[in-house]
């Protein structure tokens, strides 16, 4: 990595930079790979564009110059420790979060909050107009910068700037509860195209845009990567529409193929002392995804006596995150106890019932995991996209496994064929797992088939296209 600081003709701002800045024990620093789903889809885009990445290093009150990252350069913004409380933790986390995900838990709303959310997305967009050339296209990325187009647009009219959000958009419901409404309405009306994952948030938003800021949207219903909606803002067009994200789904198919992959899957499976089925549950560790609900299912299933924890081995793997917001210290407390009490119950000696990871794994391992599963389990309560049931699907080239994935994950609308459940229903995600665990083979690989067909032919690359030529920017 080495400094920098020309223009760019091409920028993404994120809350958080692609690397983490990492603080060891012994005072050393280094990068490692940032957390998340956002990450995982536009790295290896923004690397092919040689673009400019504007985001926070990963740790509170540090300077870091900008730098390039092989073929990226990287920009880096400052949060004190007081912003790093109130406008990631705070407003971002523990108000937008859990807000936008069906007030799972409930949003805390907090006027100092606020004003930190929106003094922090001026310095993202102060900082993006730094590192952008004249006439440059700026993607701004994800809830934590809903401010930044507009206030971009006031200090850069030369720019076209694209908004995509990559968590759900709510109900316009549960958004009317937010204090600051109106201001997030027309923060995002700042930019040229407002996207979402699925028609219905870009039809909440419009509907929004008429109530809240007064605009005349256009009535059609938008369709997926196609008929966008319009509003007029003063001499400007806004649209607003649906791009379905994925990920680079040939590379990981490619990965799955390799035989060191393919080792490790066999090795993973001997460590656990080669069950009959292993299933697997990948996860940031968020109150969201539901691990407590699979954890559930998987207890009275044993307790049943539907499942045996001599033949059943379930792996679940959660990567630490937020770790000091309240409602996900909760939920840990709750997973880990539940574990705890499962493995009391139905483990052996040497064999556990459920093996429990609260780590992140690196990405061949990962893959060795996806390979080694023969069930995959994703039962969100809500999540805008998911990537994990597709990364699982696009590893299985030998068309073995089996997903299992809640109706309320936005990839539950393309990946049909898999065993999709609602994860308020207990007894039916009980039936899904079993009729998963039990599924005959030919069944097993028509499902995987047709999974793969539409993870195959619709990569991250298409995503970001799509979204770029409605911007007018490929
Ligand atoms: P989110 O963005 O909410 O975390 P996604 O499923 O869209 O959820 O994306 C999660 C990304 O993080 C995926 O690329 C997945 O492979 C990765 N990931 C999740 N948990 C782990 C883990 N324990 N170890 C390594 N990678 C993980
Ligand atoms: C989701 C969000 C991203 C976020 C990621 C990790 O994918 O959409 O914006 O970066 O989770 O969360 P974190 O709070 O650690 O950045």
């Amino acid at each position: 990595m080495s400094e920098k600081s020309e223009r760019a003709d091409f920028v993404v701002v994120a809350n958080r930079l692609p690397v983490d800045l990492e603080r060891l024990p012994d005072g050393t620093e280094r990068w490692k790979h940032s957390p998340g789903g956002l990450v995982t889809a536009l790295e290896p885009f923004l690397r092919a564009r040689h673009g400019a990445w504007v985001g926070w290093p990963g740790v509170a009150d540090v300077d870091v110059e900008p730098f390039t990252d092989e073929d990226m350069t990287l920009r880096p913004v400052r949060l004190s420790s007081d912003e790093f409380r109130e406008y990631y933790e705070g407003f971002s986390n523990a108000t937008l979060w859990p807000l936008y995900h069906d007030v799972v838990v409930s949003p805390v709303f907090d006027r100092s909050w606020w004003e930190s959310y929106r003094r922090v997305n001026q310095r993202f967009a102060e900082a993006t107009a730094e590192v952008s050339a004249e006439g440059a296209t700026v993607w701004v990325q994800d809830y934590q910068l809903q401010l930044v187009p507009s206030m971009l647009r006031e200090l850069r009219p030369d720019l076209r700037i694209g908004f995509f959000l990559h968590i759900p958009f709510p109900p316009v419901e549960l958004f009317m509860q937010l204090p600051w409404r109106t201001e997030i309405v027309r923060g995002l009306l700042g930019a040229d195209l407002v996207g979402f994952h699925r028609p219905g948030g870009a039809q909440n938003f419009l509907w929004l845009a008429r109530r809240l800021a007064g605009f005349e949207p256009s009535r059609g219903q938008v369709g997926v990567r196609s008929r966008p909606g319009m509003v007029q803002v003063g001499d400007r067009t806004v649209r607003v529409g649906a791009f379905p994200i994925s990920i680079a789904s040939s590379e990981l198919d490619q990965l799955a193929r390799t035989k060191e992959v393919q080792q490790r899957a066999k090795e993973i499976r001997a460590e656990l002392g080669s069950p009959r089925k292993i299933m697997l549950g990948v996860d940031r560790l968020d109150y969201t995804k539901g691990i407590d609900v699979r954890l559930h299912a998987m207890h009275e299933l044993l307790a049943e006596g539907r499942v045996r924890a001599d033949e059943v081995a379930m792996i679940q793997v959660a990567t630490p995150s937020r770790e000091r917001v309240e409602h996900y210290k909760q939920m840990r407390e709750d997973i880990e106890r539940e574990v705890g009490r499962i493995n009391g119950e139905f483990g052996r000696v040497g064999h556990p019932a459920v093996h429990y990871l609260h780590t992140h794994i690196d990405r061949k391992d990962l893959v060795a995991f996806y390979c080694a599963a023969d069930v995959m389990v994703v039962t969100p309560v809500r999540d805008g996209m998911n990537l994990v049931c597709k990364e699982y699907v696009a590893s299985r080239h030998d068309l073995g496994g089996t997903l299992v994935l809640s109706e309320f994950a936005g990839a539950a609308a393309e990946l049909t064929s898999a065993f999709l459940v609602n994860p308020h229903n207990l007894d039916g995600v009980k039936e899904s797992l079993s009729a998963a665990l039990g599924i005959e083979q030919a069944e097993g690989r028509r499902r995987m088939r047709a999974l793969r067909r539409q993870v195959l032919t619709h990569d991250v690359d298409r995503w970001a296209r799509s979204f770029l030529e409605a911007l007018g920017a490929h």
